[in-house]
């Protein structure tokens, strides 16, 4: 069920609105079965319900704060339309202590309006679950159906255990530990997750600036760190810092929930400050080569906030594009899926469905997503499309002896000494 009535509208007619690889055949199958539907209409969709997942956005606010007005009025809501017993279930990221909230809004609404329509109202019984999701977009439906762990939080064991049971024919197939809890500590294991992960990537980040002073190369210290099995090499690829709709908007809700307790979560102050600094640091880089930024073509080579997805959102490459236009530069974009929205928010962008075009004759290139495609490049490539062959790597794709040795004014990140 969805309010947006062009999306309900376009998967109804079969067609996922979006990029994700694997989503359309999932989709093509369940509605196949008879088994997916969707509407507009919460009343028919909560009409003999048993488990409804609230998934709606919670977007930032000013503070940092997330916005839950649309959870609230999914609780509202659910206390006037469920006809039955019902587990509310929290998908949507939102802060410690939403469940309890969201509780209390459903009980006062169920005294308010008295029995649901149709239903024998005293008896209709919703209870909140949570169950975070931590699926990465890009790999989506493979991580919802592989997760590394379910994280199930409830104020009753009952209403834990029904949530556990939809899971249990996928568990069948893909054994992973289940965490049964609270509802605070649910709520807090997804807020802590991605507070954790991005707080690698910037501590990793950090360490790429020091790499650059001392002559060391971030991308084997990464490695040489990895190795620790304490350590993992996961989430320590230095280079633009993270973006998405994600990390950016968790570690504020995080750092804005520790604040409304008492306590001051300065590292998370510190992640978000390295974040932003290494977008600013590829600009000097580039301004290092190029001197002036006026009437200089400049290409992003990839504008999606990682590979694998079309989405936007805090992508590191947008904040580039939009310094690069106010400094007078020409911008040229290249993304295998997301240049229809680059045109459709920035007219004067041009975009372009193949790499080596979009280099052609261009100043200077930046990476700013490590597209498969673009890691194909191949220096001879790029300095025979290039006008002048300066390429910033701000995902750190390419080999920088190779590029120097091709003649190419090469910047990576944290690559001090490349051996
Ligand atoms: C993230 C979490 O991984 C996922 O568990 C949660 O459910 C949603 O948020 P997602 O935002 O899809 O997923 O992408 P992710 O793969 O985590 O990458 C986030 C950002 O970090 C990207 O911009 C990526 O480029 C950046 N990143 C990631 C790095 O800069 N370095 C790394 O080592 C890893």
């Amino acid at each position: 069920m969805d309010d947006d009535a062009a999306k309900v509208e376009s998967l109804g007619s079969g067609r996922v609105p979006f990029y994700e690889p694997g989503l359309q055949e999932l989709v093509d199958e369940g509605r196949a079965a008879g088994r997916l539907t969707f509407t507009g209409d919460l009343r028919a969709a909560l009409d003999g319900t048993e488990i409804a997942f609230v998934c709606v956005g919670t977007p930032g606010l000013a503070d940092g704060a997330p916005n839950l007005a649309y959870v609230e009025r999914v609780g509202r809501d659910a206390a006037v339309f469920a006809t039955n017993d019902l587990v509310l279930v929290e998908k949507s990221t939102v802060p410690a202590n939403t469940g309890v909230r969201l509780s209390q809004i459903i009980q006062r609404e169920q005294a308010r309006t008295g029995s649901p329509e149709g239903a024998d109202k005293d008896r209709v019984r919703i209870e909140v679950a949570s169950n975070p999701e931590f699926l990465r977009e890009g790999s989506a439906v493979s991580d919802t159906l592989h997760p590394d762990r379910i994280v199930i939080g409830s104020a009753t064991p009952d209403a834990g255990e029904t949530v556990r049971r939809v899971y249990e024919p996928m568990l069948a197939d893909h054994d992973c530990p289940v965490v049964m809890t609270d509802l605070p500590t649910a709520e807090l294991i997804k807020h802590a997750s991605n507070a954790f992960l991005a707080t690698r990537i910037s501590f990793i980040n950090a360490v790429a600036q020091i790499c650059e002073q001392v002559g060391a190369d971030v991308t084997t210290v990464a490695q040489g760190m990895g190795y620790d099995k304490r350590i993992g090499p996961h989430f320590l690829n230095a280079g633009l810092g993270y973006g998405g709709s994600c990390f950016p908007k968790d570690v504020a809700a995080f750092h804005h929930l520790s604040e409304s307790v008492g306590y001051e979560f300065r590292l998370l102050d510190a992640v978000r400050q390295i974040n932003g600094d290494m977008r600013r640091l590829v600009m000097d880089k580039l301004r290092s080569e190029v001197w002036h930024l006026q009437d200089k073509t400049v290409t992003l080579l990839g504008a999606a906030f990682k590979p694998g997805t079309d989405d936007l959102r805090e992508a590191p490459a947008l904040y580039l594009l939009e310094q690069l236009l106010d400094e007078g530069a020409t911008v040229r974009v290249y993304d295998p899926v997301a240049t229809g929205q680059v045109k459709e928010r920035y007219p004067q962008v041009e975009v372009f469905e193949d790499p080596i075009e979009a280099l052609t004759d261009a100043h200077a290139a930046i990476v700013c997503t490590e597209w498969d495609q673009v890691r194909a490049l191949t220096p001879a490539q790029m300095v025979a499309a290039l006008g002048y062959p300066i390429v910033i790597d701000g995902r750190n794709v390419f080999d920088p002896q190779a590029m120097e040795a091709a003649g190419v004014a090469y910047h990576g990140i944290g690559r001090g000494s490349p051996q």
